[in-house]
């Protein structure tokens, strides 16, 4: 996967087998982007570019009329010199003025890739994987170098960019938008898709034309958000799941982003991602760098399931870290639908008596053991354990569960506040606030200003001490409200639009510390379920907590959507009790189990209470889920039918060797009188035999392909059913 560096026409060349991306330095000053998608071999690329004078398109270069950067696909465009679109940066020099002229200086291509200083990233794990280009633009006047990085990857279809400012100048000079990448494609007749929602309803795909003109999504919340992923993708008018082109990027941050495809007149798409600039200001002093987050940008010609793919095993192997990136997860039960608040030591014991009766495998401890917290009301930075419903400690309760033969895990919220706390008592000004103003409360509580050093290491420490003071096993690592009146008590006037971005950096430093000095505990992070489910935290923490709905039907939603681009085994997903909590719907137990069999299986109800038939369906389905689970946790994932379209859902995972799979098929409300299907299967050897739940009908993988599995006639709401294939050696 070499980077080709073409000196006399001034053409990098960045491939893979799979993948071309092309930049010309245009002269000598402005990289142009000529090209990104299928691999190209033998090429003209200087023929890509044409010019052509265009009234009111100014130009830098007088000898040469025809150049405007108006009209130029470019790599990283500013305003200020004739490209009248949104730029992908803007800095404020120390005269007031916006008006910057980068230029190509120099270039360094190496082997492997770089660590994002303070930042989540995408790794190798040895140098021959990648190889990397930093092309540097200088701005002479202000004594700025902007790097631009750019890696591909040998064995994944994914460049990942980001951008560094270094400071050589003298003057202060303020960043006020930097994107992490910019890029020109050429054509507009593409759709877009991206994700949004809200609380309970995380994730749901939108697909719209593209029109002329800025279409955007963004948070301003201070996280990725319920409301927008982090995500967006241009597709070819005819793209569906299994062909046609898809340009899909994707942002490793977890606050304030903004992503956004401009349409120009020439039909030119110019796509980008980055931190939101609104509300954002960077002071750059002399001496300085600043670093962008990075984005990982997915070409696909086979389709959304194919960028799928791509996007799942770039997260699942080189974003996600730590012992168990490489680990199926243990089967948990979480007591916090079962109990809420209202619980004792007596009936944390009776949850973790059924649940090792039940094959399940880690007792979780959600809210409420800490402080004096009965309710969503106080305690909060209280870290010490509520004796009144804990009267032997974390560590006494660890005890028995380990003895059982569980696992243990607790709850933890440290990013937050009660006013109703000892902590806050002692330093209210340890919270994010503006001095003098209202602040705002959402869920009874306040955001600790993690942009602060100080308030960060407090919370190392506390976390160090809670950690260490009983046997756990993993963390759900929660946070529960979003950011108002953004300010830092520690922060001087003219970097307090820095706060939301400082926050995420002393976040980062937390989990980064947190995660190397207690490796052997899971990391689950959660923020009201699904509020930053991004490749930030997944860096960190190897799954998320995906919706807090887990209503059956409303999970085939949320989990189809959120496999765009997470792969399974970053979804957290429960078994819960009906009516259900969030949409009072009765589903049966078996349906429920089989969506949350679909990415890392547990369980939050009463499993005490089950009757002795529940208790039977759960037992079965959990050894069924141990049949398959590593396929689902490491397989390749093909979607076959969408909730979004019907009452018919489908997926299925195939083991890396074609060998296995499971397939999930669901159908929420019945049709009377209804016709047989068949479900076509993908992703099998074409020429493989196959047995299918371990019986004894035959089936070649083209036959489960082209004709397809034959269901049954179902007359009745919301029905499932798993299948186990497996290659079967005569
Ligand atoms: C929100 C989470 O999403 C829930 O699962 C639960 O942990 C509550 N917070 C506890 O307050």
């Amino acid at each position: 996967m070499p980077i080709d560096w073409d000196e006399k026409a001034g053409i990098f060349h960045l491939y893979n087998n799979k993948i071309s991306y092309l930049i010309q330095i245009v002269h000598d000053k402005y990289p142009a982007h000529l090209y990104w998608g299928k691999r190209v071999h033998a090429l003209q690329p200087s023929s890509i570019l044409a010019f052509k004078r265009r009234p009111f398109s100014p130009t830098t270069e007088p000898d040469f009329p025809q150049f405007s950067l108006d009209t130029l696909p470019q790599e990283y465009p500013a305003f200020g010199n004739g490209d009248f679109r949104s730029p992908a940066y803007q800095i404020r020099s120390a005269d007031g003025t916006t008006v910057t002229e980068f230029v190509y200086d120099s270039h360094e291509i190496f082997q492997g890739k770089h660590p994002l200083k303070g930042l989540p990233a995408a790794y190798v794990e040895d140098k021959s994987e990648a190889e990397t280009l930093v092309l540097t633009m200088v701005d002479a006047m202000l004594g700025i170098g902007m790097n631009l990085h750019y890696t591909i990857y040998r064995d994944f279809d994914v460049i990942t960019r980001s951008v560094s400012f270094e400071h050589f100048g003298s003057l202060d000079v303020e960043i006020h938008k930097c994107m992490s990448m910019s890029v020109d494609i050429h054509r507009s007749n593409w759709d877009w898709i991206h994700l949004y929602g809200t609380w309970g309803r995380e994730r749901h795909i939108e697909r719209r034309p593209l029109n002329h003109g800025i279409q955007m999504i963004s948070s301003a919340r201070g996280a990725s958000s319920h409301q927008h992923n982090p995500f967006v993708a241009l597709l070819a008018k005819d793209t569906n799941e299994e062909q046609g082109d898809v340009y899909g990027i994707s942002l490793v941050y977890s606050g304030n982003f903004q992503a956004s495809i401009e349409v120009d007149p020439f039909q030119t798409s110019r796509l980008s991602i980055g931190i939101n600039p609104f509300d954002f200001t960077w002071v750059l002093e002399p001496g300085e760098t600043f670093q962008t987050p990075e984005a990982l940008m997915v070409y696909s010609s086979e389709g959304l399931g194919g960028m799928s793919r791509t996007f799942h095993k770039i997260l699942r192997e080189r974003v996600c870290r730590g012992v168990y990136r490489d680990k199926t997860r243990p089967i948990l039960i979480n007591n916090w639908e079962a109990t809420y608040f209202n619980f004792n030591e007596k009936k944390l014991f009776d949850l973790a008596d059924a649940a090792k009766e039940l094959g399940i495998e880690l007792f979780v401890l959600d809210d409420g053991w800490f402080g004096h917290r009965d309710n969503d009301k106080s305690s909060l930075g209280d870290w010490y354990v509520f004796k009144k419903k804990l009267p032997n400690g974390l560590d006494g309760l660890a005890d028995y569960i380990q003895k059982k033969g569980l696992q243990f895990g607790i709850w933890v919220e440290l990013e937050m506040v009660s006013p109703d706390s000892d902590l806050y008592r002692k330093h209210p000004d340890w919270c994010i606030h503006v001095p003098g103003r209202n602040r705002t409360q959402s869920r009874n509580q306040l955001i600790l200003d993690l942009s602060r050093e100080d308030v960060c290491n407090f919370l190392i420490e506390t976390l160090t001490r809670v950690f260490s003071s009983a046997k756990i096993s993993y963390v759900k690592w929660d946070m529960n409200r979003n950011m108002t009146e953004v300010g830092s008590a520690a922060l001087p006037p003219h970097r307090q639009k820095e706060t939301a971005h400082r926050y995420m950096l002393g976040l980062y430093r937390i989990l980064g510390k947190m995660t190397k000095q207690f490796p052997q505990i899971l990391f689950e992070s959660c923020s009201g379920g699904g509020g930053r489910f991004d490749p930030g935290m997944l860096y960190y923490m190897p799954q998320t907590w995906t919706s807090d709905d887990t209503d059956a039907v409303e999970r085939l939603k949320i989990q189809y959507g959120t496999s765009l681009i997470y792969p399974a085994i970053t979804m957290g997903a429960h078994v819960s009790d009906v009516p259900n909590h969030q949409v009072g719907r009765i589903t049966p137990l078996l349906m429920r189990c089989h969506v949350a069999m679909a990415a890392n299986l547990g369980f939050e109800l009463n499993i005490d209470k089950l009757s002795n038939d529940d208790k039977k369906v759960v037992m079965e389905q959990i050894k069924r889920y141990h049949q398959i689970k590593d396929i689902v946790c490491f397989g390749d994932l093909y979607r076959l039918l969408s909730p979004f379209d019907g009452m018919d859902t489908a997926w299925m995972y195939v083991s890396p060797n074609q060998e296995r799979a499971g397939v999930f098929y669901y159908k929420t409300l019945a049709t009377p009188n209804p016709p047989f299907f068949r479900l076509k299967l993908r992703g099998l050897r074409p020429c493989e035999i196959y047995r299918v739940n371990g019986g004894e009908q035959e089936y070649a993988g083209d036959e489960l392909m082209n004709i397809g599995l034959t269901l049954p006639l179902i007359n009745r709401d919301f029905y499932s059913s798993v299948y186990h294939i497996e290659a079967f050696e005569k």
